[in-house]
């Protein structure tokens, strides 16, 4: 299919607020089209499939890291912030990359590991060499490892320390990750002149943002918890205010898999802004606890809690990622629920989550996966999705540690899924091949084939949302049900809100996640009593709430409404 859009494209668009209506998809360089035929995908290969991403409705990629590096982390492990790993591409082909997505009005976000770096980054070796060097400071070294230990070690499932013995420089270096992986010292101000130095060559070559990554673990004190400490906030602040000076209109994502008021501290305040945008690690795990417990009041709860942030700033919202489904931040009696449910065989486990997929861990639910995606673009923020969700591809716990979920995407039923025209031998990893998962179903190509595919589904929810602002930017309000396995909330868009062409508009979402049909009753806040009810979807006319503004509906099994509420708000407004 030629996914060429039939109009001149628009060029970008000059909100400096974006990425508050923007739909955001991650996609890994490595995984997604090979375009030379080596068995690794590549930014031409990227390229290529923009109009894809386009005719799906994509606002802004997020690339993890593809700068040189050993791959020991997926990239995440940099030697070279200036440089674009060979079998990737070039630092021109990134360029070509970031014209052609702009030329699409899509935005790049790339990532910026910036609390550590490969052991094989010069600045490393240099440290370990010369400790009285002009990096000798560069890094967090100690004669001991017995202090810090209140830190808590992160991936537990290779690291018994976050101290590691240098033979070279004889002393303990402190690493927050993998120990191939030391933290950077952000006592010395020059690694602070560093990392914005490096941030300045990719804003100069239009990028759009960064996704801040392992954000809370910057600095380390001998009393703190290493995480969200007050000078990591401080630092975020000044980092802030330079790209508001230098790069407007340019984002902050931060990677803060923290409790709900740590992770909203990263947006900071209408004073002191920090990041643009953080991701709502909080609800993420709480939506799958709701999908298996048919129970609503931990969603219900932490959404009260994380409603208030500074003016500009947006959640990122997601269902899956190219990590583990982390499990650190539920309580001790949900993570137990949610391994039982969701990792019952140990290699589906990581560190503290479960390495899989969307659609492998919804058992390929056609229910579920509507039900996910339709809170998902629902959420107050922007959605991230994660590449081949959109088709339910499938993942591989038979291979190491997070690349179960990182293998191909899927665009064809031939060989190598259309991903590479390698010999598949070749592949960096191979294409999933499972029973219920195999790509000779699971592909592109065969979902635009069949207009009732997810793919399809995915896409056109994905432009109704974008039809309707509201669900980005508007505000939220729970609606309190009588059913303990629905959610219902208002988001609800005033004309101050309205960017030119756009309507103020509010909408009533509910959900179930029972495992039957149920019926659920609503009590509107005043406010909000309307007149006119009506399904966003189809354009069906539901009965209008009493004088009361009381509400009964009635939901098939794992299923959500999206109701526009007109009439008695429009002859406010
Ligand atoms: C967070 C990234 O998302 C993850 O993939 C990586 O392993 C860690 N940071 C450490 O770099």
């Amino acid at each position: 299919m030629d996914f060429r859009l039939p109009y001149a494209h628009r060029g970008l668009d000059h909100d400096p607020q974006w990425y508050r209506r923007a739909v955001f998809y991650e996609v890994m360089v490595r995984s997604f089209y090979d375009s030379d035929g080596d068995g690794v995908g590549d930014i031409p290969g990227l390229i290529s499939k923009l109009d894809y991403l386009e005719w799906l409705g994509i606002d802004a990629l997020w690339l993890p890291p593809f700068y040189s590096s050993p791959l020991k982390d997926g990239g995440y492990d940099v030697a070279d912030f200036r440089q674009v790993l060979p079998e990737f591409g070039t630092i021109e082909d990134f360029q070509e990359l970031v014209a052609q997505a702009h030329s699409r009005n899509m935005r790049v976000v790339m990532d910026l590991p910036l609390n550590h770096t490969s052991v094989d980054h010069e600045w490393f070796q240099e440290s370990r060499s010369n400790p009285d060097g002009p990096y000798g400071d560069y890094y967090v070294w100690s004669d001991t490892d017995q202090i810090r230990q209140q830190i808590r070690v992160i991936f537990t499932d290779t690291e018994n320390s976050n101290w590691a013995f240098d033979s070279e420089r004889r002393q303990f270096y402190f690493h927050r990750f993998f120990s191939h992986q030391p933290d950077l010292n952000y006592h010395n101000p020059r690694v602070h002149d560093e990392v914005r130095d490096i941030a300045r060559f990719w804003l100069a070559m239009g990028v759009d943002g960064f996704r801040l990554d392992a954000i809370p673990y910057l600095y380390e004190s001998d009393e703190g918890s290493g995480e969200s400490e007050p000078e990591t906030h401080e630092f975020l602040k000044k980092f802030r205010s330079f790209l508001d000076e230098e790069f407007p209109g340019r984002v902050l994502i931060a990677e803060a898999n923290q409790w709900p008021k740590e992770v909203a501290a990263y947006l900071g305040t209408n004073e002191e802004p920090e990041c643009h945008m953080a991701f709502d690690f909080p609800i993420m795990p709480r939506i799958f606890y709701a999908l298996r417990s048919q129970q609503t009041a931990s969603l219900n709860e932490v959404l009260s809690e994380t409603t208030e942030v500074p003016e500009g700033a947006a959640w990122g919202v997601f269902l899956r990622n190219h990590d583990e489904l982390t499990l650190e931040m539920v309580t001790e009696e949900e993570k137990q629920a949610l391994y039982g449910w969701y990792a019952y065989d140990p290699r589906m486990r990581v560190n503290v989550g479960i390495r899989r997929r969307l659609a492998t861990l919804l058992d390929n639910s056609r229910k579920e996966l509507e039900l996910a995606h339709g809170l998902l673009l629902s959420l107050p923020g922007s959605p991230f999705l994660y590449y081949g969700d959109e088709i339910g591809m499938g993942d591989n716990i038979w291979l190491e540690d997070r690349d179960s979920s990182r293998t191909p995407m899927q665009w064809t039923p031939d060989r190598n899924a259309g991903f590479s025209a390698a010999d598949p031998g070749k592949l960096y990893l191979p294409v999933v091949q499972s029973l219920v998962y195999n790509y000779a179903f699971s592909n592109v190509e065969t979902q635009l084939a069949q207009q009732a595919s997810l793919l399809h589904w995915v896409r056109n929810l994905v432009h109704l949302r974008k039809e309707h602002p509201v669900l980005g930017v508007g505000s939220l309000r729970v609606v309190p049900t009588d059913n303990p396995s629905a959610l219902a909330f208002i988001r609800d868009m005033q004309a101050e809100d309205c960017r030119p062409g756009e309507r103020p508009e509010t909408m009533l979402c509910v959900y179930s996640f029972a495992h039957h049909p149920i019926s659920v009753d609503l009590q509107l806040p005043e406010e909000f009593r309307a007149n006119r009810v009506t399904d966003v979807m189809g354009g069906a006319s539901f009965p209008a709430p009493t004088e009361q503004g009381h509400v009964t509906l009635t939901l098939p099994a794992q299923s959500f409404y999206w109701l526009s509420l007109a009439g008695v708000k429009q002859s406010v407004a």
